[in-house]
């Protein structure tokens, strides 16, 4: 684990190293440095029940920048990336400012190593900010003026759930909850959402060491990931494997880990 601070081998004490974490574990298996041996050791047993070498993660990210590029050149400009994870190549704001420097995001994620990182890292972005929240208090999140005060919720936004709703449990009211995020938009946002989906063995096995190591990981059925944009409208090319959504190369379905999480991307109305 790096800090930016004068003793590199400072950690600050919001953050337990003693218990393993889902931003860190996923950082691990994308080969980032801001992680512990706790989340490593289930980072490795993650890509073992994957059988990926961490690919599935990384075409994870790719499509996240595939949906922000489209939504980019739809007109969005506004983003609220809910479960954003510790910051790594080619974030939401990155790739959406590239194509519209004017764009704004503001990251959430419950964990407080994405948190301090992101606070860090943006400090002289005016156009990005990070807020420490749990996306299952919908209602919380949207009256907080570090999110209501950032974007403007009368116009197009972009609302990113990449790999987060699957570890959300069904226990929990996944469908209330992204309802409540989608009630706030405007007509004219975009939805975009990755997903693991129990097609594959591999998944499944995955849900379960997450399940198993961090409390949280719920695979979930085609038909059970369609439903989280029910009155929204699929952009082409629907729900489908993360290479295959708007692919700039031909997508590989023999690829290890292209098969475990469903992307879709709609339009609001
Ligand atoms: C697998 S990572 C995905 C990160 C990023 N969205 C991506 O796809 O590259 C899931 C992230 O969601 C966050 N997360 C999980 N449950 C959350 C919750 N209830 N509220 C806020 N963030 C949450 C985790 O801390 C983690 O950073």
């Amino acid at each position: 684990m790096t800090w930016a601070k004068a003793d590199p081998h400072h950690v600050p004490p919001e953050i337990d190293t003693t218990q393993p974490s889902v931003a860190r574990v996923y950082d691990a298996i994308l080969g980032g440095k801001d992680n512990f041996a706790v989340d490593r050791a289930v980072a490795a047993e993650a890509v073992a029940a994957m059988g990926d070498r961490g690919n599935g993660a990384r075409l994870n990210r790719a499509a996240l920048g595939r949906a922000v590029r489209y939504m980019v050149l739809q007109g969005v400009d506004q983003f609220l990336d809910l479960g954003s994870g510790l910051p790594t190549v080619q974030n939401t704001h990155q790739i959406a400012q590239t194509i519209n420097p004017g764009a704004r995001v503001v990251y959430v994620d419950n964990d407080p190593t994405v948190y301090l990182h992101g606070k860090a890292l943006l400090a002289d972005d005016a156009s990005t900010t990070v807020v420490l929240a749990d996306i299952r208090t919908p209602d919380a999140l949207l009256a907080a003026a570090e999110v209501s005060g950032f974007l403007d919720f009368g116009k197009p936004v972009g609302l990113i759930l990449n790999a987060v709703i699957h570890h959300v449990l069904d226990e929990e009211d996944p469908y209330g909850i992204v309802t409540s995020y989608k009630e706030a938009l405007a007509p004219g946002s975009y939805m975009q959402l990755t997903h693991f989906c129990d097609e594959s063995p591999e998944a499944r096995a995955n849900a379960e060491v997450l399940r198993r190591s961090l409390g949280r990981g719920q695979v979930r059925s085609r038909e059970e990931i369609m439903r989280f944009f029910d009155g929204l409208d699929l952009v082409q090319p629907g729900l489908v494997y993360l290479d295959a959504w708007q692919p700039d190369t031909l997508p590989n379905e023999s690829e290890p880990g292209s098969t475990l999480m469903l992307c879709g991307v709609a339009r609001k109305p």
